[in-house]
């Protein structure tokens, strides 16, 4: 079972990609190699580190000001902030930094073919109640992608979760000015929100 996911997922994979133009970081032209075992530990480990390290500034953040104003100073705050502190940590870590969804809020965050495949197959192991580890794939002869899942806490509910239940209605008309076209609610604590998608290069 968990074979025939994998293979699924790595078909799925290749065939979208195939049809994907925007490869990254203007290395095109050079083919994507099989990464070794070892290139998949240390690219895992790094991947890791740079969600890691992007969720806790983001967290940080959003935390403040959920205690400044609630949930509504803090959306306000995750629409002016969000993207430019991502953008800033792609700078530390030198990578592509971002996050997306099956169900989006910012329609920035749309996945591209090769992330909906992914979102699909983590959504399918989470389904089956397969553990969701997360992946890595050569992109291009110089460029890693990371793949991760993102899972719903507690914590996330207030702006995620089922409207009228954990999503307090006042609150959300909030995050609809903000976001009129959102998806991303009707959640539950462990749910899969959505996966990190990160790239960087080959050499660190
Ligand atoms: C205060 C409200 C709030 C809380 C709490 C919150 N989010 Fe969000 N979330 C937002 C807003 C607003 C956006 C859109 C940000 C933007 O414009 O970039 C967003 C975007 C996202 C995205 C990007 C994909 C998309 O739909 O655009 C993910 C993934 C996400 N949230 C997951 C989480 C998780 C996981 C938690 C809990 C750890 C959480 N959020 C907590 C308000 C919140």
């Amino acid at each position: 079972m968990k074979w025939t996911i994998f293979f699924l997922t790595t078909f799925s994979f290749l065939l979208f990609t195939a049809c994907q133009n925007n490869k990254p970081s203007g290395d095109s032209g050079q083919e994507a190699v099989p990464l070794t075992p070892e290139e998949v530990t240390l690219y895992t480990q790094r991947g890791k580190e740079i969600a890691q390290g992007t969720f806790a500034a983001m967290s940080g953040e959003l935390l403040s000001a959920m205690q400044r104003g609630g949930v509504a100073e803090a959306s306000r705050y995750c629409n002016l902030a969000a993207y430019p502190l991502v953008d800033s940590l792609s700078k530390v870590y030198e990578a592509d930094i971002r996050r997306t969804s099956l169900k989006i809020r910012n329609p920035k965050d749309q996945p591209t073919a090769a992330e909906r495949a992914m979102l699909l197959s983590f959504q399918q192991l989470h389904e089956a109640g397969e553990p969701m580890k997360p992946v890595v794939q050569p992109q291009d002869a110089n460029t890693v992608a990371f793949y991760a899942p993102i899972q719903i806490q507690p914590l996330c509910l207030q702006c995620h979760g089922k409207l009228g239940e954990t999503l307090k209605e006042a609150d959300y008309a909030v995050i609809k000015e903000l976001y009129p076209a959102d998806e991303a609610i009707g959640y539950s604590e462990g749910d899969l929100r959505g996966i990190w998608s990160i790239q960087f290069r080959k050499k660190l």
